[in-house]
């Protein structure tokens, strides 16, 4: 075993000593990690019990920085909240993507038992059923014109490899190009694509071709450009994308999500041009709205806030919170890959999965969940820039309807990532019963289900402001 494990110089590092003999540095750029100081205080807080069964977990599972050894137990997930052993709720501003119509949505709930019950819980490869097709319709209906046929897989991961595949088939051409920072996935080409090292460090050489540019990020842009500058700040990102393409004839695609996880929110132009770009190359533009899709931007997709890409990639959400389904929409002209499958899995027409997701867009649409994302987001984003000039260790905040990002900074001029203070934050509004998700070391991630209410905007709004001030004051 390696003494050093994972060393990042982009990112802050926190150490880990003595796991199994071996000092681990482990990067924050995915979020907040399971061996800090402030976890381990965090633990203490919880009673005999809880840490019993999270003793347990960890004495079985294999342990990783993101997840095992876990935070709490849970026992229920409903509507917008998490509940612990000991019946403690918290409002679940992470989720994990899956929650848009809130945690055991009883309309999903229902349409899952009544699919289990009518004894067509799955159809072997060469069959097909109905609630399958009608998902597949209905996906062909709500995601934008252009976008029509689709592929189903169990995971996000693959879902967003079968977008590779297409493209790479389509065009003939091997190569990508897709964002530093970004996540789309755990597989390895998926992890390639990816822009974080948490997940290639380690395992040699990974899918060759697969370029990466930065994301356009107006707040933190390395030019030291005014933010307010958008149209230049944009040309120099775009920039890193014609670099690329002078010198690689054999592009097939650019994936990216259309607003970043963190979030960072592109100007139109940015993806007016990208999509101009590939036009002009022959290239397919993919759009991984693994987490944005089904509502959680203000609109039922976030391409429509800027343009149609040749794949959108879904995932999460799409199982409806309870099974895991993902799948690609894909534009008509693509649908040349008769003597080739790119989608060959087990439950690529699975209908228990199909039951799942039709009825969470049926809650989407019944509980008008995207309206009141784009309503409630526009709240929150205002509350937390409230926030923000009464507190300089919020440096900036950005957001889409209920996918917003609090970007703690200890100095505002040099934007310095607050990752201490962003931890504590976010301990303290565990301990006020609001879970929230720490990304980048600094960045306070906020996707509650859609189906919040003002009210409980104003609890996260306040619950933040304590915190904040506790921090502030110590
Ligand atoms: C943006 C994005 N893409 C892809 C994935 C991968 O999805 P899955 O975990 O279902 O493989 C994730 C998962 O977190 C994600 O957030």
């Amino acid at each position: 075993m390696r003494q050093i494990e994972a060393v990042s110089m982009r990112w802050p590092l926190l150490i880990k000593p003595n796991f199994m003999q071996t000092e681990y540095i482990i990067s924050t750029e995915q979020g907040d990690i399971n061996g800090t100081p402030l976890r381990q205080q965090y633990m203490d807080t919880l009673d005999e019990q809880t840490r019993h069964f999270i003793e347990e977990d960890a004495r079985y599972f294999m342990h990783q920085a993101l997840s095992t050894p876990v935070m709490n137990v849970l026992t229920r997930t409903e509507g917008a909240y998490i509940y612990d052993l000991n019946g403690k709720k918290y409002l679940d501003l992470h989720g994990n993507g899956v929650h848009n119509a809130g945690f055991s949505n009883p309309h999903v709930i229902e349409a899952v038992i009544a699919q289990l019950r009518s004894r067509l819980a799955f159809t072997p490869r060469r069959y097909t059923n109905i609630p399958v097709i009608r998902l597949a319709k209905r996906l062909v209906e709500l995601t934008p014109k252009g976008l029509d046929r689709v592929l189903f897989c169990p995971g996000g991961s693959e879902a967003i490899e079968m977008a590779l595949a297409l493209a790479k088939q389509v065009t003939g051409r091997w190569k990508t190009i897709s964002y530093w920072d970004s996540y789309h996935g755990n597989g390895f080409q998926a992890a390639s694509v990816g822009g974080e090292e948490h997940f290639t460090t380690g395992q040699g050489p990974m899918i060759p071709g697969a370029h990466h540019v930065e994301f356009p990020n107006y707040y933190r842009n390395p030019w030291g450009l005014p933010e307010k500058d958008q149209d230049a700040i944009d040309r120099q990102y775009l920039r890193q994308i014609e670099v690329i393409l002078l010198r690689n004839p054999d592009v097939a695609a650019i994936l990216g999500e259309p607003i970043s996880s963190t979030p960072v929110v592109p100007s139109r132009t940015y993806w007016q041009e990208v999509r101009n770009l590939c036009d002009r190359h022959g290239i397919l533009l993919l759009f991984d709205e693994i987490i944005e899709g089904f509502g959680r931007t203000g609109k039922w997709f976030a391409c429509e806030h800027y343009v149609t890409p040749d794949v959108l990639v879904l995932g999460k959400s799409l199982g409806g919170g309870v099974v895991p389904f993902a799948g690609i929409v894909a534009a008509e002209r693509y649908n040349v890959l008769q003597h080739r499958s790119i989608g060959h899995f087990t439950h690529e027409k699975n209908p228990l999965c199909a039951a799942a997701g039709l009825a969470e867009i049926e809650a989407i649409e019944a509980d008008k969940l995207v309206a009141n994302a784009a309503v409630l987001g526009d709240y929150l984003l205002q509350g937390l820039q409230a926030l923000q000039e009464r507190y300089p260790l919020i440096g900036h905040v950005a957001g889409k309807g209920l996918h917003i990002g609090v970007d703690l900074v200890s100095d505002p001029v040099s934007k310095e990532r607050a990752i201490r203070e962003a931890e504590q934050i976010m301990y303290d509004c565990m301990q006020q019963g609001i879970a929230l998700k720490v990304i980048e070391g600094n960045i306070l991630t906020m996707r509650p289900a859609l189906c919040i209410t003002r009210d409980e905007c104003n609890w996260i709004l306040d619950a933040l402001e304590k915190a904040l001030a506790r921090v502030v004051r110590a």
